[in-house]
C-alpha cells in the first residue's frame, strides 16, 4: 500500500503562520499538546480549523463507497497538498494520488508517495525531463499522465528519448474532453487518432482513458446529469474502442479514470461496467475530504436518495474575530479574500463565541446573518441589529469550494468537537 513516509512534522513551524499565537515555537507534532482551544481564544485569528471527526467520517465514507462500488480512488492531492491529510487517504486504501502539475507530482514523491496520476497534459519538455529524472531516482515511483493530441505524443516521446534511461517507458492516458470544457480530445475519432499515435510510440505505453465531468455543470438538474452521462458514455466507448483496436499496451494494467466530488456516482454507474472488461476504474475526487458549506454541500452524491452511506460532513471552518460593529446591522471580522474562497459563493457564518477572556459562551448570531462582501482582509457580516455579537467575539465561517480557501493557508489546526487543538496539518501548494 502506498503511504506518506516523509512528513515534516518535527520541523518548527513558521512562527508567523496565520493562526499561531504570537511567540509560538511549535512543530506539527507538538501543537496538539499545547492545550490550545479555538473557542477559548488561545490561537490568533483568523485561523483555519479542520474538524477531525468530519475528516475521519469523510475518509471512511469514501472508502466504503469505493469498496461497495468496486472502484479505486486516487484522491486529487491539489485539494490539500498536505502530507498529514494525504496520509489519511492513503491509509484508508487509496490506490494512488492525483496531481494537476508536474511540480505537484514531484512534491508528492518527495512526501514518499509512489503512484501519481498526473491528471493533465505535460507539454513542456523541461517538465517531462524532470519527471523522468524523478522516476529514475526511485524505481518504485509510478506516473501516469494525459495526452490529447498527436503533438503531445511527440513531445512526450522526444522528452523520454532525451532523458534516455534504458527500459523506462512513460504511461499515458488518452484524454477525452467535452464541448466548451478544458483539455481533452473533443470526439471519439480524434481521441482514437491520438491513441493510435501513442500506441505506435517506442517509449510510451497507452494504459487507458481519462476525462473530467466536473466542468460540465454545477447543479444536479436532469439536464446537467444527462450531459454528464453522455460524456461518461463517450469515455466508456473510447475505452472499449481502444481495447478492440489493440491500442492498449499488452501486459499493463489498464485504467479508466474520471470523477471529481460532484458526480462520482455517475462515474461509477457508467464506467463501472468497464471493470468486467479488465479496466481499473479510478475516481479522482479531492474535495470530498474537506467537503464544504456551499457548492459541494449542494452537489455531493451524498444528498441523493440513492445514497446508502452517511452524508459527507464539512470539515473546514475559518475562525475570525469581530473587529468593529460600526453600524447597527454590520460587523466587520478579520478575514477576507486573502483567507477565504469567493469563487463559488461567499462564506457563511456558522457560529459565534465569546472568548474565555470575556465570558466563554456561545453568542446568538440570530436569523439572517450572512456575509455580504469581502475585502482583502475583512468580511462584512450583516446581522440583526439586535444580535448580541460584540467586538472581540469569535465568528466561525464556512466556505464554498474548499480548494480556494486552503490555498491561502500553510497551517491548518486539527480540532476535536470541543475545538481543542489536537494537531496540525501543513500544506505545500
Ligand atoms: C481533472 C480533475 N480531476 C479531478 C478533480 C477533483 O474534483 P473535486 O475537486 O470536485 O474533488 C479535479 C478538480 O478540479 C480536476 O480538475
Amino acid at each position: 500500500m502506498d503511504s506518506i513516509t516523509h512528513r515534516p512534522d518535527a520541523e518548527f513551524l513558521d512562527p508567523y503562520s496565520k493562526g499561531l499565537p504570537p511567540t509560538s515555537r511549535v512543530t506539527a507534532d507538538t501543537i496538539g499538546s499545547q492545550g490550545w482551544n479555538i473557542r477559548r481564544g488561545d490561537t490568533s485569528t483568523p485561523v483555519a480549523v479542520l474538524r477531525t471527526a468530519a475528516l475521519d467520517a469523510n475518509v471512511d465514507i469514501m472508502r466504503r463507497y469505493c469498496e461497495a462500488a468496486g472502484v479505486s480512488l486516487a484522491p486529487h492531492a491539489k485539494t490539500t497538498m498536505s502530507p498529514q491529510l494525504l496520509d489519511r487517504q492513503l491509509a484508508a486504501g487509496a490506490w494512488g494520488l492525483t496531481a494537476a502539475l508536474p511540480a505537484q507530482a514531484r512534491r508528492l514523491w518527495s512526501f514518499g508517495a509512489r503512484r501519481v496520476l498526473l491528471a493533465n497534459e505535460v507539454t513542456d519538455p523541461a517538465e517531462l525531463h524532470g519527471l523522468c529524472l524523478s522516476l529514475d531516482k526511485d524505481p518504485s515511483r509510478e506516473l501516469l499522465f494525459y495526452v490529447d493530441s498527436v503533438d503531445g505524443v511527440r513531445i512526450a516521446e522526444d522528452a523520454a528519448e532525451a532523458a534516455g534511461s534504458a527500459g523506462r517507458r512513460l504511461a499515458v492516458l488518452i484524454e477525452l474532453g467535452h464541448e466548451a470544457g478544458r483539455t481533452g480530445a473533443r470526439t471519439l475519432d480524434e481521441a482514437l487518432t491520438v491513441a493510435e499515435a501513442a500506441a505506435k510510440s517506442r517509449l510510451l505505453d497507452v494504459v487507458g482513458v481519462a476525462g473530467y465531468e466536473g466542468t460540465i455543470g454545477h447543479d444536479r438538474t436532469p439536464e446537467t446529469l444527462g450531459r454528464v452521462d453522455t460524456f461518461l458514455t463517450g469515455l466508456r466507448d473510447l475505452a472499449t474502442a481502444m481495447a478492440e483496436r489493440g491500442l492498449l499496451r499488452p501486459g499493463r494494467e489498464v485504467i479508466a479514470t474520471a470523477g471529481g466530488s460532484s458526480f462520482f456516482d455517475r462515474v461509477t454507474a457508467i464506467l463501472g461496467p468497464l471493470g468486467a472488461e479488465g479496466f481499473r476504474v479510478v475516481l479522482r475526487s479531492g474535495c470530498y475530504l474537506i467537503h464544504d458549506h456551499g457548492q459541494y454541500a449542494a452537489l455531493t452524491p451524498s444528498t441523493t436518495a440513492e445514497w446508502a452511506l452517511p452524508a459527507f460532513r464539512p470539515a473546514l471552518e475559518i475562525w475570525t474575530t469581530v473587529l468593529s460593529r460600526p453600524e447597527p446591522g454590520l460587523a466587520l471580522v478579520n478575514a477576507g479574500r486573502r483567507d477565504l474562497s469567493h469563487d463559488a459563493g461567499l462564506p457563511v457564518p456558522l457560529a459565534a463565541w465569546r472568548k474565555a477572556a470575556f465570558q466563554g459562551a456561545a453568542v446568538d448570531l440570530m436569523p439572517g446573518a450572512h456575509i455580504s462582501a469581502l475585502s482583502d482582509q475583512h468580511a462584512f457580516l450583516r446581522i440583526d441589529p439586535a444580535s448580541p455579537l460584540a467586538v472581540g467575539d469569535l465568528v466561525a465561517l464556512g466556505v464554498s469550494h474548499p480548494c480556494t480557501t486552503l490555498d491561502r493557508w500553510n497551517l491548518l489546526m486539527l480540532v476535536n468537537e470541543d475545538y481543542d487543538v489536537t494537531g496540525a496539518a501543513r500544506t505545500y501548494f
